[in-house]
């Protein structure tokens, strides 16, 4: 695996690779959930370029910059054991340097959930994405569906733009009890944790109420708040039933409609979310 950090050697650098390319961007702190999209890009194209950068320009004043689990040592093992070929792990001065000025305004899809909840997080994800995209020019670049909204704007921007490069969304990732990956779950404390497993758990009931015939979203929200409500140290930000091309509320759950919670707990931001359809409940579990 060829590691580069400067913008120009990585544009150098991959004019001679064969294509297709993808393209996994990471802020690293590696765990199956990033492992799988690797995996995903290995099995689809030629060429794997993966990207690890922890992006301040997508964290709040008041947020985990400063303390996000950064893991180089690790990371770099995984990337390489996922069979990344090359490896691009840029500064900040080298993706924002003196004078940056320039951002993607992602629109209404981008002001819905998260967006209400971090002011300026997606216009940040949006440009760093688009730069990433920029410069290494991949045919295929893969998202999580873990971070749903986040992935849609992507999609979006990307077309917005004609960008060319096809977005493709992998699936959720979870522990063998339910808690979906996340580079923030080494935050929670044992019994965090175990509060933790409830968002797993309130979807999964809500699921069940959905293939039952409840379609108001009121009914299902209001299922999934009660069973988060019964520990006293989740703090409910949002559950929410969107549609999932405009991430706006709708009143009746319809089919392929996402149900989205969002929670804290203690120091710790956590968020979920489910696909309502006829698939079975359980979603991608890591495999033993
Ligand atoms: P990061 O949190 O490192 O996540 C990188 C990718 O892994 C994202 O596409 C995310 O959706 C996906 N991912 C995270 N947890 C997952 C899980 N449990 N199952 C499946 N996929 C999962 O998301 C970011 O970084 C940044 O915002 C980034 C897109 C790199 C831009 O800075």
């Amino acid at each position: 695996m060829i590691i580069l950090e400067k913008i120009s050697e990585i544009k150098a650098t991959l004019d001679s690779f064969d294509r297709s390319m993808g393209l996994v961007p990471t802020m690293g702190s590696l765990h199956e959930g990033h492992r799988s999209l690797l995996k995903l890009a290995r099995k689809q194209n030629r060429t794997v370029v993966a990207s690890l950068f922890v992006n301040p320009k997508q964290f709040g004043p008041t947020e985990d910059f400063e303390r996000y689990p950064r893991n180089w040592d690790m990371d770099k093992e995984i990337f390489e054991e996922e069979g990344a070929d090359v490896l691009f792990a840029p500064t900040d001065d080298e993706i924002y340097p003196s004078g940056f000025s320039t951002y993607i305004d992602v629109g209404h899809m981008a002001e819905q959930l998260e967006g209400l909840h971090r002011p300026n997080h997606f216009k940040g994800v949006a440009t760093v994405v688009c730069k990433l995209l920029n410069i290494c020019k991949p045919d295929y670049a893969y998202f999580g569906q873990k971070d749903a909204q986040q992935s849609s704007i992507i999609r979006k921007f990307c077309e917005d733009l004609n960008l060319g490069t096809q977005i493709i969304i992998g699936p959720t990732i979870r522990d063998h009890d339910g808690l979906a990956l996340s580079s923030r779950n080494i935050y929670l404390t044992p019994s965090e944790r175990e509060s933790a497993l409830l968002l797993n758990k309130s979807l999964e009931e809500a699921k069940i109420m959905w293939m039952s015939g409840g379609r108001d979203s009121t009914k299902i929200c209001g299922l999934v708040e009660q069973i988060l409500s019964s520990r006293a140290n989740i703090e409910i930000d949002y559950v929410a039933l969107v549609n999932p091309d405009t991430f706006l509320h709708s009143k009746v759950a319809h089919q392929g409609y996402l149900l989205a919670i969002a929670v804290r707990i203690g120091s710790t931001r956590l968020i979920d979310n489910l696909m309502l359809n006829h698939d079975s409940v359980v979603t991608s579990q890591i495999e033993i």
